[in-house]
């Protein structure tokens, strides 16, 4: 009778201290979640076709970044999972460790340099001038004395900035590219500056009522690439299997399906 209870009793003890040991194995967190290599990318979806949410057909996020993002993870046995924030937040993000990448055609200037790190360049586009149909306006020199919009902590806010110098114009900045395709609408903007690619795609929508003209852009500061932290080791991994996939094709694939309609 005794020795049963005995045998309970260290069985029991031997049970907690092996359990514990597998709770402060599991808690050494970082170790964790390497295992499983859930990565974290930050976007703005508010970028179709790069990033943006089909509304009528569903909820996700989907867009030539996504898939851009799965090619790569997929091939270095990644998964990840996307966190949608104002593009004016993403650098902010990175720096924090509140994401691990960003994909959000996303331009590797000088002074995102200084902040983060970048891939590649894999894709080049050129900045438009939005406006209502029939506005007259067909250059930069016709946005004098106009209310310009642009997308807050991008580099057409920062390209706007710098022609408002010899151009006088009203700049207004907004979080999201919606919003500034609404104050045209509204007639509280006379113009914005969107990326080609993605301007292409509301004029389409609206209907007729928005026009684009094509505006010199210099092409060293109209590309997107990948954005890290600085010092990532992911840097390098991402950036390898980015250039392999952009000598066999597979990005041009990706360019196909996504810019193609447009
Ligand atoms: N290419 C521009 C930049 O880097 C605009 C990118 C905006 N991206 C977005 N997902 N809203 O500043």
């Amino acid at each position: 009778m005794k020795k049963w209870v005995m045998l309970l009793v260290s069985s029991i003890l031997l049970i907690g201290l092996l359990s514990a040991c597998g709770t402060s194995k599991e808690k050494t967190g970082k170790q964790a979640s390497e295992e499983k290599k859930v990565l974290k990318m930050g976007t703005s979806a508010d970028y179709a076709p790069f990033e943006y949410i089909d509304t009528a057909k569903g909820d996700e996020i989907i867009g030539f970044d996504v898939d851009l993002a799965k090619m790569i993870a997929d091939e270095l046995g990644y998964k990840f999972e996307i966190v949608d924030m104002d593009f004016s937040g993403l650098i902010p993000a990175l720096q924090s460790g509140k994401v691990d990448f960003v994909l959000a055609g996303m331009t590797p200037t000088k002074e995102r340099k200084k902040n983060v790190d970048f891939s590649d360049v894999y894709y080049v586009a050129r900045n438009m001038i939005v406006t209502k149909k029939g506005s007259g306006i067909k250059t930069v020199k016709d946005l004098k004395g106009k209310t310009v919009g642009v997308q807050t902590g991008s580099i057409q806010e920062g390209e706007a900035q710098k022609l408002s110098k010899t151009i006088h114009m009203k700049l207004e900045s907004r979080n999201r590219i919606p919003e500034l395709i609404q104050e045209i609408q509204a007639g509280r903007f006379d113009a914005a500056i969107i990326e080609d690619t993605v301007a292409k795609g509301y004029i389409k929508n609206s209907g007729g009522k928005l026009e684009g003209t094509t505006i010199p852009t210099n092409e060293e500061e109209a590309g997107s690439a990948i954005a890290f932290p600085k010092g990532s080791k992911l840097t390098a991994e991402f950036n390898k299997v980015l250039k392999e996939k952009m000598k066999n094709g597979e990005v041009d694939k990706l360019i196909k399906k996504w810019f193609d309609q447009q």
